[in-house]
C-alpha cells in the first residue's frame, strides 16, 4: 500500500532552494512539503560555498528566514586580485555600493530548516524520490520510498526539483536525466579547511605562475582555502606541508599556517537544463544549472530562481493566472546565463588551461590587466560577483 499524501506545493530538496521556497510560499499561506533524501545531520553539515550575494542576504534577513547572517555573517565589501606579484582591491562599496557576506551555505540551511520547523513547515528527511508523474495534468506526483523503504507518494499543484546536479525530476522536465547544456574543465580545486586564523581580512583570488589559489575563510578560527589542481587528484596524495608550500608560494607568502582538518576535490563543470519546465513541473537551483565555483554563484542563482517562482506561484493562487508561471523559464534563463558567463569567465581568466600555450598566457596576463586597471573593468566584476539587483538600474533582472 503506497501511503498517498497530498499538499499544494511537493517540492524535492531540503537545499537552498527548496527550503526558501518552502519558507516563501509559507509566508504567503501556500503549504508545500519538503522531502529530502538525506538525514537532518547530514543537509546542516556539508560544507559548500560562503559567500552570499547582496540580494540574498536581503531576502534571507527581510523575510524572517535568518538572523543569524547579519550578526555572525561578515560583510566583505571588496575581494583581492593578486597576479604578477601585486594585489588589486576590487572596492565594492566604492564600485557599484554594494557588498557579499561570507556566510557558509550550512549556516543559511540551519537557519532555514529551524525557520521552517518553527512555523510548522512539512519537511521530511530521509524520503528519496525516484521519479515525477503526470507533469502534463493539473495533479503531478512525486513518486519515492519513505524513511523506513516504503512507497510513498505526494500528490501536489505544482511539483519543483529543487534536487541537486543528480536531479530525479530532471527526466519530467527535460525528457532525460542529464538533458542539458553541458560544459566540463580540465582542472579542479583541492579544498582544504584548516584551524587558523584569517590571513587576511577579504578574500584573495591570486593567479600565478603556479597555478591558481582562493583564500577564504569560516570563522575567526577556521579558514577554507582552495588549490587549481588535476581533476584526478587524490585528496590524500599531498602531505599538511605540500599543501601549505604550494598555497604560499601561489599567494606569495604570508598565509597563516593550521591543522588541515577536512579535504575535497571540487570538479568544475558548467550545465544548463534545457527546459526548466513542464506542464506543472519546474526545476531550480542545481537542478536546473551548475556554475563552477569560482564566481561563487551557485547558491545565489538557486535563490534568485525561487524568488522568481514563487512570485509566479502566489499570482496563481491569488488570482488563478498563469501568465508568471509561463514566463518563468525565460525570465529566470537570463539570470542563469548571465550568472554562467560570469563564472566561465572568472574560472577562464584566473586558471591556465593544460596546454596552454604563451599567447593563451600572455592573453589572459593583458586580460587581468584590463579588468583591474580600468575603473569600467572593476565596475562591471564588482555588479556580477555581488549580484545583479532585481528592480530598478540598468543591469537589474
Ligand atoms: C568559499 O568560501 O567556499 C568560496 C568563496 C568564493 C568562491 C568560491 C568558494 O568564489
Amino acid at each position: 500500500m503506497t501511503n498517498t499524501v497530498r499538499t499544494q506545493v511537493g517540492i524535492i530538496g531540503a537545499g537552498p532552494a527548496g527550503l526558501m521556497l518552502s519558507h516563501l510560499l509559507h509566508r504567503a499561506g501556500i503549504d508545500s512539503i519538503v522531502i529530502e533524501n538525506r538525514s537532518r545531520e547530514q543537509v546542516e553539515q556539508t560544507i559548500r560555498a560562503g559567500i552570499l550575494e547582496n540580494g540574498t542576504v536581503d531576502l534571507l534577513a527581510e523575510t524572517g528566514a535568518s538572523d543569524r547572517v547579519l550578526t555572525d555573517g561578515h560583510r566583505h565589501d571588496g575581494i583581492e586580485f593578486r597576479f604578477g606579484g601585486e594585489g588589486h582591491r576590487i572596492d565594492f562599496a566604492d564600485l557599484v555600493g554594494r557588498a557579499v557576506w561570507l556566510y557558509p551555505q550550512h549556516e543559511v540551511l540551519k537557519d532555514l530548516i529551524a525557520t521552517r520547523l518553527r512555523d510548522g513547515g512539512d519537511i521530511r528527511f530521509g524520503v528519496t524520490a525516484s521519479a515525477v508523474a503526470d507533469a502534463d495534468t493539473d495533479a503531478p506526483r512525486i513518486i519515492g520510498t519513505d524513511a523506513d523503504g516504503a512507497p510513498f507518494e505526494i500528490v501536489a499543484d505544482f511539483v519543483i526539483g529543487a534536487d541537486g546536479s543528480r536531479s530525479v525530476a530532471r527526466e519530467a522536465v527535460t525528457g532525460s536525466s542529464t538533458g542539458g547544456y553541458f560544459r566540463e574543465y580540465p582542472f579542479a580545486w583541492f579544498g582544504i579547511l584548516c584551524e587558523a586564523p584569517p590571513s587576511a581580512p577579504e578574500l584573495i583570488y591570486s593567479a600565478s605562475e603556479h597555478g591558481f589559489a582562493l583564500i577564504s575563510q569560516r570563522s575567526e578560527t577556521v579558514q577554507r582555502m582552495y588549490l587549481q589542481c588535476d581533476p584526478e587528484l587524490d585528496p590524500t596524495s599531498m602531505s599538511d606541508a605540500e599543501i601549505w608550500d604550494s598555497l604560499q608560494q601561489r599567494v606569495g607568502g604570508g598565509l597563516i599556517e593550521g591543522p588541515i582538518f577536512q579535504r575535497d576535490v571540487l570538479r568544475f563543470r558548467s550545465f544548463v537544463a534545457h527546459q526548466l519546465r513542464h506542464g506543472r513541473v519546474f526545476l531550480v537551483g542545481d537542478a536546473a544549472h551548475t556554475v563552477p565555483p569560482t564566481g561563487a554563484k551557485g547558491l545565489n542563482l538557486a535563490v534568485a530562481d525561487v524568488r522568481l517562482l514563487n512570485g509566479a506561484i502566489q499570482e496563481f493562487y491569488r488570482t488563478g493566472s498563469t501568465t508568471q508561471l509561463d514566463e518563468f523559464p525565460e525570465r529566470a534563463s537570463k539570470r542563469i546565463w548571465r550568472a554562467q558567463h560570469f563564472s566561465w569567465w572568472m574560472t577562464s581568466m584566473l586558471h591556465a588551461a593544460p596546454g596552454a600555450t604563451e599567447f593563451d598566457e600572455r592573453r589572459r596576463r593583458g586580460e587581468l590587466e584590463s579588468v583591474v586597471s580600468s575603473r569600467a573593468g572593476r565596475q562591471y566584476l564588482a555588479e556580477a560577483y555581488t549580484g545583479w539587483p532585481f528592480v530598478g538600474g540598468d543591469s537589474a533582472l
